[in-house]
């Protein structure tokens, strides 16, 4: 065993003690179980016909595929996802009035990602596969794993980073909660599908390079370490051909180098091809009536139907490609509670709930706090809670992740349950939400127009929000303390669906500006009262240079699931200490983003990722630009030091230890986050990359000593000629600290395997 202590741990700042990591995920480091009885399997085949075959690999309804009666195969039932188990269809695309359909509401994808808390991500799936479970499904339709890309796209609020070894790291938790309830996770959407706007026709150009470093890591660790058993292919095409049925992207990569042995299931209308289709890995054909004959649907007519068997029977295509989906299929209901396990669910437990409130106290992240928090409840007589978002719900919008909650908690409602009748809490709605079509673009890739129907309602709602404003002014005056609760929507009542949305599917945001006239209320606000505290909610970040200076403190929320409203009040009042890290970057404009300034987003037709691998912080820090709030940062009520970095060298690994201590007087958790840099290579590289993080709850005066292990692929580049994933021997910076920009821990590792 080859033993090297290394070299130079420089503390660059802080100074620290402290005790031992641990964290390492205990329930989730098993690959879910699976048994697989292949010859049954085999045998089940050789009995079916052509029809029967090709009956299970494409829709039979809105959300299930087709199975056999006559060989007691059923059909397989799937569900949306990603933060909650959607409500019921029946075998159509309208919501059952009165069906038995309420689910836990969990905080959303990005929120979950805030936690940098592995362990939540394995709860957190467990809640859905239980869910799920209990409602009759076998496959749930998520976790969403595309790299956010730019702030501007509608979809971030499902995904969960920028960074894709975060991105992997918590989707793999998620994958292993939900699959060892049986559930099938159908992991989303593969690949590079980071934009909305013209989502079914447009063609991403990206080199194999950041494929492989950027936007793969989530996929590929969903299959490898999370053993997922399904991958939704995405609408987008990738090169020229269109992802779901991708010669690259399924039959080399996935279906090759990676080994995936699961079904890839397309997006809802993303087959465009029989015969790529049959060839190109898709497994089974979803949602094609969406494209096709919505209110009539006629399943004969998917690609994969009648087609595909023309093409067989004519002796185009082997009958072997059906086969292999076929068996896929099977494998996975064999897997899952569809021909396997069958253990009973349950739904809408206080556990669920208590986890889902978990997830909403270390996701939301404090961004600025000049003193102000957290408020102190005894030394307080009224509150104003103010903004239109304090009582709004949001579970139930957003696009097809839309969840039917048991209840929701608003911030309001967590803020007076919070402090009873000790408090006075008034509120103001402070501005109504009106739509303005001018502030988003739709999929069909049209940036909608101002029309004078617009402008003209856009300025009727304006004024008529004038009234708001005064009332909130007035109560802001009076009261101790104020609480702004703004930020996004997911979308307008009374709008078709999709319309007037902004973090929402099948749309885009046009800029980062708070909508409705919010940044000016803040700032009137601010005027009149200093002791205000800014919440907004939202998928990404908003521009922030025309209210953040005169604001004391900023919590962002994202949307926070059924329990947010509590967990907001108890981060506001001290009775939960905030831990939650940004994982993306916050800078004030969408144009300071590297796929704004350097590539193109959104595009139309063909979107050109010129960027490259410098997708987020990559792009901020090697290039030296100022950002508002950076990658891994979040306050806490509390301090943190690092200290005594070491790293030692064996087996062609390098073990990064460092101690950890809380030296405030609150207890509280810190995320240790160690980044990597190659100092020379033959290829361009990010001056940091995050490879390692664990995040540890101390006491007052606690210390802890963490223990990473940095294997070759922490080290290694994906090059763009050998197109093979290389580690070139040489020099390494190791950081480590408690943000991307705040990594006081700096050694050097050489290593020459
Ligand atoms: C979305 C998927 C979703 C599917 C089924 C599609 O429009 O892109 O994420 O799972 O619909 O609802």
């Amino acid at each position: 065993m080859k033993t090297k202590l290394i070299i130079s741990a420089i503390m660059l700042s802080g100074f620290l003690a402290m005790s031992c990591q641990t964290g390492k995920q205990k329930d989730h480091e098993k690959i879910t179980k699976t048994s697989v009885p292949v010859k049954k399997i085999d045998s089940l085949l050789s009995l079916m016909t052509l029809d029967e075959k090709l009956g299970m690999i494409h829709a039979n309804s809105s959300f299930t595929s087709g199975g056999m009666a006559r060989l007691g195969i059923p059909e397989l039932v799937m569900s949306d996802g990603p933060h909650g188990v959607r409500h019921e269809h029946g075998r159509g695309w309208f919501a059952l009035e009165d069906a038995d359909d309420k689910a836990t509401y969990l905080p959303v994808g990005i929120c979950l990602a805030s936690t940098w808390n592995r362990e939540l991500g394995y709860k957190y799936g467990e809640v859905l596969g239980n869910e799920a479970k209990e409602r009759g499904k076998n496959v749930i339709l998520g976790p969403g794993v595309n790299i956010i890309r730019s702030p501007l796209n509608g979809r971030n609020f499902e995904y969960l980073s920028e960074d894709p070894y975060l991105t992997a790291e918590m989707a793999v938790g998620y994958i292993k909660g939900v699959q060892d309830q049986g559930i099938a996770t159908c992991v989303k959407h593969y690949a590079a599908n980071n934009q909305e706007t013209d989502r079914h026709n447009i063609d991403v150009i990206v080199s194999k390079r950041a494929l492989n470093e950027i936007y793969f890591p989530g996929f590929k660790a969903a299959v490898q370490q999370g053993g997922a058993w399904s991958i939704m292919g995405a609408y987008n095409k990738v090169n020229g051909q269109y992802t779901t049925h991708h010669k690259y992207l399924n039959n080399e990569i996935l279906k090759g180098e990676w080994g995936f042995d699961g079904v890839v299931i397309s997006d809802w209308g993303s087959v465009n091809d029989t015969r790529e289709a049959l060839i190109y890995g898709t497994d089974i054909e979803m949602g094609t009536e969406l494209v096709k004959s919505f209110h009539n649907p006629d399943y004969d007519d998917f690609y994969l139907a009648r087609h595909a068997k023309k093409m067989i029977e004519s002796g185009e295509i082997e009958e072997e490609y059906v086969d292999d989906k076929v068996r896929r299929i099977l494998k996975l209901m064999y897997r899952s509670t569809a021909l396997g396990r069958h253990e009973p669910g349950k739904r809408n437990v206080p556990e669920h709930q208590q986890l889902a409130l978990k997830v909403a106290q270390e996701g939301i992240v404090l961004l600025k706090n000049d003193g102000l928090l957290p408020l102190d409840k005894n030394k307080l007589r009224t509150v104003a809670v103010i903004g239109h978002n304090a009582t709004r719900l949001f579970a139930e919008r957003g696009g097809s992740s839309q969840v039917k909650p048991l209840y929701e908690i608003t911030p309001l409602e967590g803020i007076k349950n919070l402090l009873g009748d000790d408090v006075e809490v008034l509120y103001a709605e402070g501005y109504e939400p009106y739509y303005d079509e001018s502030l988003f673009r739709d999929a069909s890739g049209e940036a909608a127009s101002q029309s004078r129907a617009n402008k003209k309602n856009v300025e009727v709602a304006k004024k008529a929000n004038q009234g708001l404003i005064r009332d909130a002014i007035a109560l802001a005056q009076k009261a101790d303390a104020v609480i702004f609760v703004g930020g996004w929507i997911h979308g307008h009542e009374g709008m078709p669906w999709g319309k007037g949305t902004y973090d929402a599917e099948a749309r885009d945001k046009l800029n980062m500006k708070l909508p409705f006239g919010q940044e000016d209320l803040i700032s009137e606000i601010n005027l009149v009262n200093r002791n205000t505290v800014v919440v907004l909610k939202g998928g990404s970040n908003v521009e922030m240079n025309n209210w953040l200076p005169e604001t004391r403190a900023y919590l962002h929320a994202w949307y926070a699931g059924m329990e947010g409203g509590t967990a907001i009040a108890q981060i506001l009042f001290g009775e939960i200490n905030p831990s939650g890290k940004l994982p993306m970057t916050f800078a004030n404009s969408h144009l300071d983003y590297p796929s704004h300034s350097i590539g193109e987003f959104p595009g139309n037709k063909t979107v050109q990722y010129t960027e490259d691998i410098y997708v987020g912080y990559r792009y901020f820090d090697t290039q030296g630009k100022e950002v508002t709030f950076p990658f891994g940062f979040g306050l806490s009520y509390t301090s943190f030091e690092f200290s005594d970095l070491k790293l030692t060298q064996m087996d062609n690994k390098v073990l990064v230890e460092c101690t950890v201590t809380n030296t405030g007087s609150r207890s509280g958790a810190e995320v240790a986050q160690i980044y990597v840099h190659q100092m020379e290579a033959s290829v361009d590289r990010p001056v940091k990359e995050l490879k390692g993080f664990e995040k540890v709850m101390l006491e007052p005066g606690e210390s802890t000593n963490i223990t990473i292990e940095l294997d070759k692929s922490a080290f290694s580049f994906y090059h763009p000629e050998k197109l093979e994933w290389t580690l070139e021997p040489g020099v390494f910076e190791i950081r480590a600290g408690s943000a991307s920009n705040h990594l006081p821990l700096k050694g050097i590792v050489e290593i020459d395997y």
